[in-house]
């Protein structure tokens, strides 16, 4: 969790009387919506937790009337959506995937009893919309304003507590003396909360996104358009933007407080080779115990390149440290890390200039503890073009940078240290692992059918809607997909594929029948089955526990819903990633699923992006670092692997299958690519997913230069490229772009195409036999990607002691 303020109030001493108001008191939310959410077998909702903790609410009467008015403003904004769809003739589920209903406004009476009041404030959003710069989501409600005003005004001690996966714009609330993002948690939700309300842990968390009051955000770029969405801000993404035009926002980049205080007594910088090492201790100067997190931001010279004032290079999590104890950190990057991509010259550098080394305890609280020299440039690697090309330049700062007062004294008295450009090793391509010969020798004894059939996912033959996306595995109910199963009898068995990225995503409740394994009742989200009619929902084979349609018996099969992915970043605390990776990875196993279709880590470019609860930042470098702790906790089960995902620049969910996100090859690298090299570096995941979108107008799972080029030939990435789900032949509406169709995904590289379909397997046939309209494609092209899927196939699925299927297992 994250304080954003406090006034000493809390941690409170005595359990007793509370007043609990606020949309998320007792609907409190533990994830978002979508594919990413988890069926986990309950939550504690805060109302819950705190119960349990010992407290007596004092406010019943109004969650009970707070929960009609909720439900009564659902039915009209599911009745809305309804009437939207049959007017404009676009199926309602499409149009109310992820739509969220935002806060209704209400009057109720605010006087429970006690000295203590909470108000917890929900947002919820999802997968296929972005989210709307409106009283109750980005904005607050007047209700909001008016009871938080009030309640703060009326009790002696009040929290304002934030059950919420994004920004929301606190300036009309800033007066409040204690505000805590308390996130959504998953399963513990609530019994966090009250072991933070008590002092029994105490919030150590930090933004890894800026929040600022809306109309401060960069209005440079475009965002949530249908067709083309221009990055024209270039770099300036978050905290860089922020920084750059000196702008002040609510609470920066890095930024969380404590119920103790910490001092950062002593840095001290050196060099090794091209490594920055930076020693740091670490204080606790208050009187409780508590955990910091110490941040080191390079301000990075401007040459022939504009540089954003600062970058993070380095951050570490202390220990748990009791009052007046202290912890020595070594903080330590890479100069190599800090390059710039020079698009003319095609290559990654360093200018010459001095690199200000800042250590700190968030973006706008650091002080400079040394200088790196460059007398002159480096290049580090050689590269070449990719992603296209945009049609504009990008945007770069004119006006003076925001500074610290005083900064040029505390520069001149700053230790020097050179660095030449004999300190660094020239950069190369590493070598890709051959595949081996075996897996070779087999794809070529296989028809143009069944390599066809590797290439797409496992399809139900004549059923195209029984492969909707996150429903569509036979071996494990509720798991999303698999590749085929029609090649088992020539040894190789699908894998198992299961969403998350807060948990892992199955049923709830299973079927089991002559006929197979089958899922029940909740698999698919609530907010989607209400815009499904009951002919869909039929067709579709979801049936409520123990329906009538399909017999057998039924089982449970329950899930841990973790803290959604952006809670997991704001811990900055990688052996914590590491921990949630480990749980994950453990039911894995249990329930035989292969590959998670997780972590997903695109950046938060602008706080509407619907799905930014499920990623983890505005900064590539803790993106990945957090991607990469939990691919290692994972991965360290056997036959398990993620899919880090959405490659690349899927920055919104408007039109997602077919928005175009226009971008500059610097930004590209620098920003949106970065997050995805340090994970393949650091933990080699086994699979990876392309995303809907295109890039600079091709889908990025049809763009072989980034796939083949960047991921392949400059990242070494061995795993397996799949696209994300589209489902080919159920598609809808008119759109400047297409779809991303299977066959030119198979010939940029892209191994697999997800869910699979029908139509994408005569897609792949034809452009074998040169019938294709679009493309032709040859049968090493399409051998390279089954051989690939085979070797992970044989790694994931080929390690397994029992058979992954939940028949087999007699279960
Ligand atoms: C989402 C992916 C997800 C996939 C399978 C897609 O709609 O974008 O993140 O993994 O569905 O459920």
């Amino acid at each position: 969790m994250v304080l954003l303020k406090a006034n000493g109030d809390f941690p409170l001493s005595n359990i007793g009387e509370i007043a609990l108001y606020g949309s998320g008191s007792r609907q409190t939310i533990k994830g978002g919506t979508g594919s990413g959410d988890v069926n986990s077998r309950f939550y504690v909702t805060v109302e819950q937790g705190l119960e349990k903790a010992g407290f007596t609410i004092t406010t019943k009467d109004w969650m009970d009337h707070y929960d009609r008015v909720q439900e009564l403003a659902h039915q009209e904004f599911v009745a809305g959506v309804k009437s939207k769809a049959q007017a404009t003739g676009v199926p309602a589920i499409m149009l109310g995937m992820g739509a969220v209903m935002p806060e209704p406004e209400y009057e109720l009476p605010v006087e429970g009893a006690g000295d203590t009041a909470i108000y917890v404030l929900s947002r919820n959003s999802g997968e296929g919309s972005d989210r709307n710069v409106v009283g109750g989501d980005l904005l607050l409600t007047e209700t909001e304003i008016r009871d938080i005003r009030a309640i703060a005004n009326t009790y002696k001690q009040f929290m304002l507590v934030l059950n919420v996966g994004g920004v929301v714009d606190l300036t009309p609330v800033m007066e409040v003396p204690n505000i805590l993002i308390l996130s959504q948690l998953g399963v513990v939700t609530g019994d966090a909360l009250a072991d933070v309300l008590l002092g029994k842990s105490c919030p150590s968390g930090k933004l890894t996104t800026t929040w600022a009051a809306w109309e401060d955000y960069s209005p440079i770029g475009d965002f949530g358009l249908e067709d083309d969405t221009r990055y024209r801000e270039g770099v300036y993404v978050g905290y860089r933007y922020f920084d750059s035009v000196s702008q002040t926002p609510l609470f920066p980049f890095g930024f969380g407080l404590s119920y103790t205080k910490f001092s950062i007594v002593e840095s001290v910088a050196s060099l090794d080779g091209s490594r920055v090492n930076v020693n740091v201790t670490v204080k606790n100067v208050g009187s409780t115990s508590g955990k910091e997190v110490v941040q080191l931001y390079v301000s990075v010279p401007s040459g022939k390149l504009d540089q954003p004032f600062q970058t993070l290079a380095a951050f570490a999590k202390t220990e748990e440290l009791d009052a007046g104890q202290g912890q020595q950190i070594m903080l330590s990057f890479a100069m190599e890390e800090l390059t710039s991509y020079d698009t003319e010259r095609t290559v990654d550098v360093l200018e010459a200039g001095d690199y200000l080394l800042r250590v700190g305890s968030s973006s706008r609280d650091t002080h400079i503890c040394g200088i790196v020299r460059m007398n002159q440039e480096v290049i580090t690697r050689q590269l070449s073009h990719a992603g296209g090309t945009p049609d504009f330049e990008d945007w770069k700062p004119e006006a003076q940078q925001w500074t610290y007062a005083g900064e040029s004294d505390k520069r001149a008295n700053a230790q020097v240290l050179i660095l030449s450009a004999d300190d660094f090793v020239a950069g190369v391509n590493p070598a890709i692992p051959e595949i081996d010969s075996a897996v070779r020798n087999m794809v070529e004894g296989l028809s143009d059918s069944e390599l066809a059939w590797l290439c797409v996912g496992n399809y139900r033959s004549g059923n195209e809607s029984g492969s909707v996306i996150g429903n569509a595995a036979f071996t494990v109910a509720g798991a999303a997909g698999e590749t085929t199963t029609r090649l088992k009898e020539k040894g190789i068995p699908p894998l198992v594929m299961s969403d998350g990225p807060a948990g892992l995503r199955l049923s709830r409740q299973y079927g089991v029948d002559e006929v197979g394994v089958y899922p029940v009742g909740e698999s698919i989200p609530p907010t989607l089955l209400d815009f499904m009619d009951d002919e869909v929902k039929a067709a579709l084979g979801f049936q409520k526990s123990g329906g009538a349609e399909r017999s057998g018996s039924i089982y449970d099969q329950y899930c841990t819903a973790l803290p959604i992915g952006t809670a997991l970043a704001q811990s900055w605390n990688m052996d914590f990633c590491r921990a949630c990776g480990d749980i994950v990875g453990d039911e894995m196993e249990r329930f035989g699923v292969h590959l998670w279709l997780a972590p997903a880590f695109n950046i938060h470019r602008s706080p509407l992006c619907g799905r930014n609860y499920e990623y983890f930042s505005e900064d590539p470098l803790i993106s990945g670092r957090v991607a990469a702790a939990i691919t290692h906790g994972v991965q360290s089960h056997p036959g398990c692997g993620v899919t880090i995902k959405h490659y690349v620049a899927n920055n919104q969910e408007t039109n997602r299958f077919r928005s175009n996100s226009v971008v500059s090859e610097r930004a590209l690298r620098d920003i949106y690519l970065r997050g995805f090299k340090i994970c393949i570096e650091e933990s080699q995941p086994y699979a990876l997913m392309t995303s809907y979108n295109l890039l600079n107008g091709v889908h990025t799972s049809e763009r072989k230069d980034i796939i083949t080029g960047i991921l392949r030939e400059e990242w070494g990435f061995d795993g397996i490229v799949m696209s994300d789900w589209v489902v080919n032949g159920v598609q809808h509406g008119t759109k400047k772009y297409p779809y991303a169709k299977a066959a030119k995904s198979i010939k940029a590289g892209n191994d697999v195409m997800m869910p699979g379909s029908e139509a994408d397997h005569t897609d792949v046939l034809t452009a074998l036999a040169g019938t294709n309209k679009t493309v032709t494609l040859t049968r090493d092209e399409v051998q390279d990607c089954a051989a690939r899927i085979i070797h992970i196939v044989f790694k994931l699925a080929g390690a397994k002691t029992q058979p992954s299927n939940i028949i087999d297992k007699g279960v």
